[in-house]
């Protein structure tokens, strides 16, 4: 596993950067903590974000009325609160930014909402880490972050049959100009690592974890993916 002072690459970075990260990446709401670079990125990035985000709910939306979420990275709480608006009985969140777990925490509390919604700080890529058993488990913008070793405590920690993960499009690599910005925007935030995978290589990984019918469904920009999401019949058909 691949760790520094017993906390795993992605856990260091993100604790420091998620503030400005969500800042300029939600940029309709205020860029101000958002940094030089972040700021930069906004301008190639857009409203990507927003349309991930959008796009994800619309996929789980016919299967979550009344179930139990778990989503990982919940940074400060923005999609959990969307899944119990659309119908989720209860949505954990679980993130390594104190800072956004407490925010996440006040906003619930502001909302009367603390029993549907509760964010815990976790570094998910440690062994053992105490996951509460889910219907589902979500994760929009994580899994790129973890090395093959990492993604395996990862799939090992996680108490749920269904799970939609979303990361971005291996087929990126292809596409020189945004691959060689991304080279740039990791190498000057100092980011540890982006690691992107395909279906096949992911599909091996999980297996052994009891993750099988991956489906892939491409939207925008983003792969979204997932073993069946709930109910395999339901699911969108792959565009
Ligand atoms: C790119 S952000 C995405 C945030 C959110 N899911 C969204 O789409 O707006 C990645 C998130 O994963 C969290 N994260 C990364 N590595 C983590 C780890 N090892 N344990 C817990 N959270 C982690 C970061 O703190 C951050 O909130």
């Amino acid at each position: 596993m691949s760790q520094k002072n017993n906390k795993s690459e992605s856990a260091t970075y993100w604790e420091s950067h998620l503030e400005s990260w969500e800042a300029s990446a939600y940029f309709k709401e205020g860029q101000q903590k958002a940094n030089w670079w972040d700021k930069l990125s906004t301008i190639f990035r857009g409203d990507a974000m927003y349309v991930r985000m959008q796009t994800a709910l619309e996929l789980i939306k016919p299967h979550i009325k009344g179930k139990t979420i778990l989503d990982v990275g919940c940074a400060s709480g923005r999609f959990a609160f969307q899944m119990l608006e659309a119908g989720a009985e209860k949505v954990q969140g679980i993130d390594i930014s104190a800072d956004a777990v407490s925010f996440a925490n006040r906003r619930a509390k502001e909302l009367n909402l603390q029993n549907q919604l509760v964010f815990s700080v976790l570094d998910i890529v440690q062994p053992n880490t105490p996951l509460p058993p889910a219907d589902l488990v979500t994760a929009l913008g994580v899994i790129e972050y973890f090395p093959t070793d990492d993604m395996r405590v990862f799939l090992s920690n996680l108490k749920t049959k269904y799970f939609l993960l979303d990361f971005p499009d291996y087929g990126r690599k292809k596409e020189f100009p945004t691959w060689i910005l991304r080279q740039v925007y990791i190498r000057v935030n100092k980011l540890p690592g982006v690691y992107l995978y395909t279906l096949d290589e992911f599909e091996k990984i999980a297996k052994p974890f009891g993750f099988t019918n991956l489906r892939v469904i491409k939207k925008n920009k983003f792969f979204t993916t997932s073993p069946t999401c709930l109910n395999e019949k339901n699911l969108p058909a792959s565009p």
